[in-house]
């Protein structure tokens, strides 16, 4: 784990709520050194593993996303809530610790047979990810990993998108 990129993620204790420690990236961002680790490793793993597209997952993913997918110099492809997208798109329904949300991508987006990398932040259960992952491969997009700056493996999420999913997680950080 690197150790300059670990240490500027801010542990905000019984955020949203009492018990959760809230690992907070606001703090890696702005830290420049940190964050250009964090852009240059995930660089040095993908830049030979001919991806095509880089879907990032609203709202933290973007940040990095955006960043990743102009270093890899390919298409940023934007994964958001529901009813924020203005053009045709498909829907995924996902599950919330309280109840669902919905995750929406613009159908012209993925091209069939597109390489595409998903990005966020964190895993935690792994359900964002999993909608996230569900929507490109249903326009046809092959899912080579999804890759994000933390993982709480005690939620499970990385261990479940790796087997349910079938789909390989990278992770820089795991966090309790
Ligand atoms: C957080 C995080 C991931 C998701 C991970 O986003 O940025 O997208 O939760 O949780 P999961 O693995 O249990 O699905 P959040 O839903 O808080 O949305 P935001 O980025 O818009 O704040
Ligand atoms: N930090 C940010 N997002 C999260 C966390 C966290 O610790 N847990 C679940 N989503």
């Amino acid at each position: 784990m690197n150790q300059t990129i670990a240490s500027s993620i801010r542990t905000i204790p019984g955020h949203p709520k009492p018990g959760i420690n809230f690992r907070d990236i606001t703090t890696l961002l702005e830290n420049p050194k940190a964050f250009r680790m964090t852009i240059d490793q995930f660089v040095q793993r993908y830049m030979d593993q001919n991806i095509t597209a880089v879907a990032g997952i609203e709202s933290r993913g973007f940040v990095f996303g955006s960043v990743l997918a102009y270093e890899l110099s390919v298409p940023f492809l934007s994964i958001r809530k529901a009813g924020k997208l203005p053009a045709e798109t498909i829907s995924q329904s996902y599950q919330l610790e309280y109840g669902e949300d919905v995750m929406e991508i613009h159908k012209d987006c993925v091209k069939p047979g597109d390489r595409v990398l998903i990005i966020d932040d964190l895993i935690a259960t792994g359900g964002t990810v999993s909608a996230a992952i569900k929507l490109v491969r249903q326009l046809g997009g092959v899912v080579v990993e999804s890759c994000f700056v933390i993982d709480l493996p005690d939620l499970g999420g990385s261990k479940k998108v790796q087997e349910e999913m079938d789909c390989p997680c990278y992770s820089i950080c795991e966090f309790e």
